[in-house]
């Protein structure tokens, strides 16, 4: 009987396939605490931009994520990553964040910075954490992996009626090529197409796979 420990759903998938909507109806349903990891990695180059270094040099942008003063918070159930106790809400969703994210995410160090402060995410009690590595490298060991796509026409689509114009296969190819953490289906994952799906079925699978699992490990009856 495993009831007392807490649980890591880990969502995995690529930009636009649904992920973030996903992963919040499955937190609010189970009352878990919402992790969205993409949000780390844009605030840190939102303050890249901000601090005027060169995302294109690793070096530089290492040390800035060693120097930066950050602070975990959980508010409505949900994750904050504050810098010089600011967060960054709006910012690190314009054009610019986005052109510059995925040079920061490359970074080793920046990496291992990440998987720590995520892995301490725990301490505000059981999550559902979105992003490209949680469930190959942030956290491996859990038994709730999902790993959720669409059809590229689909994701585009989304992504316009958010009025994002967004070279999506350039991303996903950028964040599934780099050496560090590469986007990647992980071991053990179910497998989410959501071309066809609204939110409300998708996550009503993750929801009755992770029921399934709770009631395996004799957590639920
Ligand atoms: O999910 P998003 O679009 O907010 O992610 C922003 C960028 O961060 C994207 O280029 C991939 C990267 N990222 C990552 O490398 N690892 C994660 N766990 C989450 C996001």
């Amino acid at each position: 009987m495993k009831a007392d420990e807490k649980i890591v759903i880990a969502i995995d998938g690529t930009s636009a396939s649904g992920k973030s909507t996903n992963a919040r109806l499955v937190a609010k349903a189970l009352g878990f605490v919402y992790v969205d990891t993409g949000a780390m990695y844009r605030t840190l180059a939102w303050y890249a931009g901000k601090s005027r270094i060169d995302v294109h040099d690793p070096k530089a942008v290492g040390q800035l994520c060693r120097q930066w003063r950050t602070k975990l918070m959980c508010v409505d159930g949900a994750v904050r990553l504050l810098v010089d106790n600011y967060f960054p809400e709006k910012e690190v969703r314009t054009d610019e964040t986005s052109a510059l994210v995925p040079h920061v995410a490359a970074v080793p160090k920046v990496r291992d910075w990440m998987k720590q402060k995520q892995r301490d995410c725990i301490e505000f009690g059981s999550l559902v954490m979105e992003g490209r590595d949680i469930g190959s490298n942030v956290f491996p060991e859990t038994n709730y992996k999902f790993y959720i796509d669409a059809a590229l026409g689909a994701r585009s689509k989304r992504r316009e009626a958010e009025g994002v114009n967004e070279d999506l296969a350039a991303r996903d190819q950028r964040d599934s090529q780099r050496a560090a953490a590469p986007l990647m289906v992980p071991l053990g994952a179910v497998m989410i197409d959501t071309s066809s799906q609204t939110p409300q079925e998708s996550s009503e699978m993750i929801l009755d796979k992770v029921r399934s699992q709770m009631r395996d490990e004799g957590r639920i009856d």
